[in-house]
């Protein structure tokens, strides 16, 4: 039992990381580290964790501190002080022993060079990321928001240009720290391959004599003109007796049904480079009081 008590306090974890901290250093599992103050004091004091004897064996001199032999528990903040005023913090971690393969899922809702990411992680981890940019530079570093291990940041690349064509991918770094350890991994993708268009806009079903007339416009996030940003619209449209049919449609905002159909929705893609649909509108009808009327020709 006191045993037990005793791994349970040696093994208790910093304060749970809220986020990215400004000053870390990443060792490897049993290695040695040397932690320095960043001060011209000439004598500082060292805390790990807030405890000012840590049960981690550390040799201090001036203002660099040895940590002996990395080990989980000797993992956290490492704080320097001269007497109460803190000097520097340095967060301690191990680097992950693993080699992760991050399932990390970006989107772009057009070709503005804006795009966003989501990925998972463990749950008690915060996480940074930045960007390679089109032109080559590096972005600076953006926090990312997560809570239960579901990690995500929005960003954008002001030298990306719509009109070209993409000859180098984007490259995203990302960095997590968790209690005890440090995660990292990169992707490469090209803006054109997330493309995932906003549902179009408007839908409206009207009775014209003896068609169905359908118009919408297209989505409000789209890029233009127009004319080289086109899309390919999939109408679906349901039948009175309950059968769906899909209509396509391309280089239009509407289109004639000779058809009766209760009610339509529709979603787009971008033609050319072939990602994914846009998730659909909502269903569009004639209305309850207005019953389709279309004479069976
Ligand atoms: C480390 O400890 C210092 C002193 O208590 C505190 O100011 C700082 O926010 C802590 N850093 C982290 C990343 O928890
Ligand atoms: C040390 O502190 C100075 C002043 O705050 C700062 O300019 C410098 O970047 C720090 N150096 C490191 C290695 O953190
Ligand atoms: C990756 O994440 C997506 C959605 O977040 C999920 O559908 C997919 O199954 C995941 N793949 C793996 C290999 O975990
Ligand atoms: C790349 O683009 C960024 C943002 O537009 C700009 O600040 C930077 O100077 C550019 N770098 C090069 C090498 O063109
Ligand atoms: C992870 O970080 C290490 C150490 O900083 C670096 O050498 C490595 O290239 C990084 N890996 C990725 C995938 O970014
Ligand atoms: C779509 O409908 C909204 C609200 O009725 C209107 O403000 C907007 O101008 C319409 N957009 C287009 C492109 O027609
Ligand atoms: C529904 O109606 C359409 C057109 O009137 C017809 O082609 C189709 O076979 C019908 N489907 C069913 C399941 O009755």
């Amino acid at each position: 039992m006191l045993v037990l008590v005793g791994l349970v306090l040696c093994l208790a974890p910093a304060d749970a990381l809220t986020t990215f901290p400004p000053k870390f250093q990443v060792g490897n599992l049993n290695g040695n580290m040397v932690v320095k103050c960043n001060t011209s004091e000439r004598q500082v004091t060292w805390t790990q964790n807030g405890e000012t004897e840590p049960m981690v064996e550390l040799v201090a001199k001036e203002r660099t501190l040895t940590i002996l032999g990395l080990d989980l528990p000797a993992t956290g903040n490492y704080s320097c002080w001269a007497g109460t005023v803190l000097l520097d913090a340095t967060y301690v971690v191990v680097s992950s022993t693993r080699k992760e393969k991050m399932n990390i899922s970006c989107q772009a809702e057009s070709y503005h060079g804006s795009f966003h990411c989501s990925w998972a992680g463990p749950p008690s981890a915060v996480f940074r990321a930045r960007l390679t940019r089109s032109n080559g530079s590096l972005g600076e570093w953006v926090p990312a928001a997560g809570s239960s291990g579901h990690f995500s940041a929005s960003f954008m690349d002001p030298s990306f240009c719509p009109f070209a064509e993409e000859l180098h991918p984007l490259q995203l770094e990302l960095e997590g720290l968790s209690d005890t350890s440090y995660h990292n991994f990169s992707y490469q993708f090209f803006i054109r391959d997330i493309v995932r268009p906003d549902p179009p806009q408007n839908l409206t079903v009207q009775q014209r004599g003896e068609q169905l007339h359908l118009a919408w416009a297209p989505p409000a996030s789209w890029s233009l003109p127009k004319s080289y940003f086109a899309l390919l619209y999939r109408l679906q449209y349901e039948l009175p007796n309950g059968t769906q049919v899909d209509k396509y449609v391309e280089g239009t905002e509407e289109t004639q049904l000779r058809e009766c159909a209760r009610r339509a929705r529709i979603s787009c893609q971008d033609p050319f480079t072939n990602p994914a649909w846009s998730p659909w509108s909502a269903w569009q009808g004639l209305g309850a009081a207005r019953q389709c009327r279309l004479r069976a020709r």
